[in-house]
């Protein structure tokens, strides 16, 4: 028998619908290499579910979630709707709710011409971030008073607790630990991003880092604070390896990670709760603009059902689609990641049939 994975499809807004229609053609082409099955349930949350009951999100679909092995999901968002209400309510939702405490989002350079920086190459740009992804400004404490007066007092609480540091700082060593370190190094590293110089309650993850990082003596450990390390980042990515940060640092140096490999088009993320079920993403939004236009690229949720894959147990077939998708880069084959350069239907077909095509040349 071969195994069946439950899967929840949440395409949400925007450009979403057409991401992940062509992610699931992939992972069609995929099932069929390598044997097992998945049952896709559609959950409809988003912009014109919303418009049409009032609902955002519910809670039966969070309890039908934690029944399922993952959720891929395409990006929320939506000009038509205050701004904030559905992520708030979808992403941290889940985020939140599912304890997804783990971000991971893979900085790696498949090709140098996907990146702006002179004379880097994909050996120097293999970075492995790390984002907690349940407190910190997004725990959503915060509120205004004297609204709309010249005496309004507007707050957010940046919230950090002991076990959620920790958590996130012990998985980041773990896969230090099972990524091994960087050709040329003898061991891999961690960096700790943070701002404790100023924002004195991260001396939390400055303590704790270093008391974890003492069951650890083969990982080898940094620290940058997050102002120099998105200079570091431009400057020399090859410094960084595993990093770990705040949720809100993570957010944003993650998005100038994607710059360095080729965009919004191409950065994929986890919502990870190890051994339970997670969430996968790109890391774009929703681009409302180019929805229905066939444009977007679909590469970055492609490579997020790829760790979603790794997530599920299938570690075979997610190697072998971020393989497919270096080659198919490496080799000319996808020229750009501009939006428009390629149909986002033709990149989700290139990539199926190419799956399919290296694995017929491996059986022979
Ligand atoms: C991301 C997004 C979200 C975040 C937004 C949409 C709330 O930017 O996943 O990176 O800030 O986490
Ligand atoms: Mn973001």
């Amino acid at each position: 028998m071969s195994k069946v994975y439950d899967i929840g499809v949440l395409p949400g807004d925007g450009i979403g619908e057409e991401v992940v229609r062509e992610a699931l053609k992939v992972l069609d082409a995929i099932q069929s290499v390598h044997g097992f099955q998945t049952r896709r349930e559609l959950m409809p949350y988003g912009a014109e579910h919303f418009l049409k009951t009032g609902e955002t999100m519910p809670e039966a679909a969070f309890d039908r979630i934690r029944q399922l092995h993952a959720v891929l999901f395409g990006a929320i968002g939506d000009p038509r709707i205050e701004v904030g209400k559905l992520e708030f309510a979808i992403i941290a939702g889940m985020r939140h709710k599912l304890d997804l405490y783990v971000n991971l989002r893979p900085v790696k350079l498949y090709h140098e011409s996907l990146c702006p920086l002179k004379g880097k190459q994909p050996k120097d740009i293999d970075i492995l971030f790390l984002r907690e992804n349940t407190e910190d400004a997004y725990a959503g404490v915060y509120g205004h008073t004297k609204k709309g007066t010249e005496h309004e007092i507007a707050l957010q609480e940046m919230i950090y607790t002991r076990r959620g540091t920790e958590r996130i700082i012990r998985h980041a060593f773990e896969l230090a630990v099972k990524r091994g370190p960087k050709p040329g190094k003898d061991k891999p590293q961690v960096t700790l991003i943070d701002k404790a110089n100023a924002v004195r309650a991260q001396d939390l993850w400055t303590r704790t880092f270093a008391e974890v990082a003492k069951q650890y003596p083969s990982v080898a450990t940094d620290h940058a604070y997050i102002d120099a390390a998105c200079m570091w980042m431009v400057k020399n990515p090859e410094w960084f390896d595993v990093c770990v940060t705040t949720n809100l640092f993570g957010d944003i140096i993650t998005d100038l990670g994607a710059m360095l490999i080729g965009g919004m088009g191409i950065a994929s993320s986890g919502n990870i709760h190890p051994g339970k079920v997670s969430m996968f993403e790109g890391i774009h939004g929703s681009a409302p603009k180019y929805k229905g236009t066939d444009k977007a690229s679909p590469l970055a949720t492609i490579l997020a059902m790829g760790l979603m894959l790794d997530h599920i147990g299938q570690a075979e077939a997610a190697k072998a689609l971020e393989a497919t998708v270096e080659d198919l880069i490496r080799t000319g084959r996808i020229r750009s990641l501009r939006a428009g350069e390629h149909r986002c239907s033709e990149l989700g077909s290139m990539v199926a049939e190419e799956f399919l095509t290296r694995a017929r040349a491996q059986r022979r």
